[in-house]
């Protein structure tokens, strides 16, 4: 897979970057990420990429040129099978939509900044819109290492163990159950026995039963509206 993100700020995605599973994948070659700093398309001398809101109110917003500009150039290079804006008047990220962005080739992803992007932009080349969350962060390019995370790691190759994956909380409407690790006590309290008897149906059914059961608690709604 290939994913271009764009950004005002590509200091910001340095450090996503250049750790953990992502290195991983890159190093494994499973991912190839390229960071695109808007500034480069900005225009005149100052490389001004953003200006005043037209109808007056607060913050500036991103102009339609410079964005255009860098996008038309990457789409004329290859196809895009995305080119989601990270925005946070949008539908929000959910489990089954990484998993089918998971699938695609190449991805492009802006990470908008300031006020928003001018409307004309998003109209020109924008063909997905996904929100991280019901807050306002002050820019796109955590929501973009957030999806790009989220997205990399299944990508088969980049975890070193793929069933992991699977087993995460959301991918069957529930949460994960607890897990441990040793020692079997630790300052008197116990690992639950069924996780020590070996025996896989067991231990699968207790799993099972704790999912529901958490999920019950914490996340009812996942059960009234599963794959929401
Ligand atoms: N940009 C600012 N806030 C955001 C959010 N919650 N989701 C996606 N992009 C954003």
């Amino acid at each position: 897979m290939r994913i271009d993100i764009i950004s005002a700020v590509p200091q910001l995605l340095e450090s996503f970057l250049s750790y953990s599973i992502v290195q991983r994948a890159k190093d494994k070659g499973v991912v190839e990420i390229f960071v695109h700093d808007i500034h480069d398309y900005g225009k005149g001398k100052y490389k001004q990429i953003d200006d005043y809101q037209y109808g007056g109110g607060a913050g500036m917003v991103m102009m339609v040129e410079p964005l255009d500009k860098l996008i038309s150039k990457l789409k004329s290079e290859r196809d895009y099978d995305d080119i989601i804006f990270m925005t946070p008047d949008a539908p929000v990220l959910k489990q089954a939509l990484v998993n089918e962005l998971s699938l695609k080739n190449n991805l492009m992803i802006l990470a908008g900044h300031y006020k928003g992007v001018d409307q004309r932009l998003r109209d020109l080349h924008i063909t997905r819109e996904i929100s991280i969350g019901d807050y306002v962060l002050s820019g796109g390019e955590l929501p973009a290492a957030v999806l790009a995370d989220a997205v990399i790691r299944l990508i088969p190759g980049a975890m070193s163990d793929e069933t992991s994956a699977l087993t995460d909380s959301f991918q069957n409407d529930l949460l994960a159950p607890p897990v441990y690790t040793r020692p079997p006590e630790y300052k008197g309290m116990k690992v639950p026995d069924v996780l020590l008897s070996g025996n896989h149906q067991k231990i699968a059914e207790w799993r099972e039963q704790q999912a529901e059961k958490i999920t019950r608690e914490i996340r009812p709604d996942l059960l009234d509206n599963p794959s929401l």
